[in-house]
């Protein structure tokens, strides 16, 4: 077992899971959410004005998905803590989907920001800090050429076009319930074998089994077989899948997908958006994968937009090869704010002041902490659930076993235990990341944020089982 992902824990009783009755679940969601709405009348009233210029009353669609009938309305953000418009504080288990995975606004990157800010935000022009950003990139995880997007879903959507460009194949091929961004050709799901448009897919473009051959993570027979058709340009994966609940990597799967998509002539791209969680390098890193390609954004600018990606010295020969330099800003590969000095600024900062060795060390201990909270009261009250954490991320799911594809991890979702587990840690001081039960921990968070969260987690178990 590597020192970075948690081991399944023992168990002591063994004694046989019970399972939570459906109408205790419906119950305590009526109580918790009337609790909510008493508590955040300033949030209420906020979302109602809201609603008259912003489309559902938020800037951004998906900010409906937290529980409860309304959003909360922040007011202020610090290290690994929130405060709403209502004066309530929490502990920050959610920091922005790993777009605060640093803790908010940490000072070293507030004041390269504030400098920046006053010297020059965009221009057109590289900014030296360029220079930093790119070796420490290549330092990091290993890839000798870089460059600067405004997010990751940018990132993804490059490499694609230049993995298409210099392989001259049209497909990529995605693991099902993968999360890449807003990439069309892995907005996808598996269904009859084929990719299809994944539920709720806004207007996909093109039937989706014309871009995208879709196969389960860890299904190294599937990988082979669909890799044969030799029409894959790259294979675009998470090193493990964070997005439908973390999926680990089964042992062997990394060195048979380096192998084949060698054999197969495909290039392989990996996505360390999340798995920077791991440490400095990310998984690739900590487990010496050798990618082609490898993309990443969210947290490295401390929560200034921004995403990179980088190439092996072969990949770049090649994609230098095919660039038309007369064309180069109309190629679909760029962005006039991307590669900006004010992101550049936050992204040397972060990295070379923030996401340090000492703080991931710091922060997978408390990771740590977290999982074994949660695991010790799963255990007491003989629920059906289990833990997992990868480095400083951990994830709670309502079923027995670790799942080993996406599929399993969706099958053992449960909606009803989601929203009321949210709404509950909420109305205790807990922010957890929307959609899924994820917990991370930044630089800034303290021993008191996850126990906070262990008594919460340990107060619903004995609530859900009593
Ligand atoms: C693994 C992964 N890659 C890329 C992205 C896209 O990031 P962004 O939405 O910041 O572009 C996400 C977003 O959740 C992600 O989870």
């Amino acid at each position: 077992m590597n020192d970075e992902v948690g081991a399944p824990m023992e168990r002591g009783s063994g004694a046989e899971p019970t399972a939570v009755a459906r109408e205790k679940i419906a119950a305590l969601y009526e109580r918790e959410a009337a609790a909510f709405e008493a508590a955040h009348p300033a949030s209420r009233e906020i979302h109602e004005r809201a609603k008259d210029s912003l489309l559902a009353g938020v800037p951004m669609n998906w900010m409906t998905r937290w529980p409860g009938s309304f959003p909360v309305f922040f007011a202020e953000a610090r290290g690994a803590s929130v405060t709403d418009v209502d004066g309530h504080r929490y502990a920050d288990l959610c920091l922005g989907d790993t777009g605060a995975m640093t803790g908010h606004s940490p000072a070293a990157t507030v004041e390269a920001v504030e400098e920046r800010l006053r010297t020059g935000i965009t221009t057109m022009l590289p900014s030296s800090d360029s220079i930093a950003v790119g070796e420490e990139l290549g330092r990091r995880f290993g890839l000798p050429r870089w460059q600067v997007t405004v997010s990751a879903t940018d990132a993804n959507r490059f490499v694609i076009r230049l993995a298409r460009e210099i392989t001259g194949r049209g497909k990529v091929l995605v693991f099902n319930h993968c999360y890449h961004g807003t990439v069309d050709e892995a907005l996808v799901t598996r269904r009859d074998g084929e990719a299809a448009p994944r539920p709720g897919s806004v207007g996909p473009p093109v039937d989706p089994s014309m871009t995208t051959r879709v196969v389960e993570f860890n299904d190294v027979d599937a990988l082979e077989r669909e890799l044969g058709a030799g029409d894959v340009a790259c294979v675009l994966t998470e090193p493990a899948l964070t997005n439908v609940g973390i999926v680990l990597p089964e042992d062997g799967f990394h060195a048979r997908l380096r192998e084949l998509t060698r054999e197969h002539g495909t290039l392989l791209v990996i996505d360390e958006t999340h798995t920077l969680c791991c440490g400095p390098g990310g998984y690739t890193a900590k487990h010496r994968l050798d990618p082609d390609l490898l993309t990443i954004g969210k947290p490295i600018a401390g929560g200034i937009p921004v995403g990179a990606y980088g190439m092996s010295e072969a990949v770049a020969e090649r994609v230098l090869d095919h660039t038309v330099w007369d064309a180069a800003d109309e190629g679909g590969v760029g962005g006039t704010l991307a590669g900006n000095a004010l992101s550049l600024a936050a992204i040397r900062a972060t990295l070379c002041d923030v996401l340090t060795e000492p703080a991931f060390e710091h922060m997978i201990a408390l990771a740590r902490r977290f999982e074994a909270g949660v695991d010790a009261a799963i255990a007491e009250h003989g629920l059906p659930w289990q833990v997992t954490r990868l480095g400083c991320r951990a994830e709670y799911m309502f079923a027995p076993g670790r799942p080993r594809t996406g599929a399993e991890a969706a099958a053992a979702f449960d909606s009803e235990l989601d929203r009321l587990m949210h709404l509950y840690m909420l109305n205790r001081g807990v922010l957890l990341t929307p959609f899924h039960m994820m917990a991370l921990m930044s630089p800034a968070t303290s021993e008191e944020h996850v126990d906070a969260h262990t008594a919460a987690f340990e107060e619903a178990a004995s609530e859900l089982t009593e």
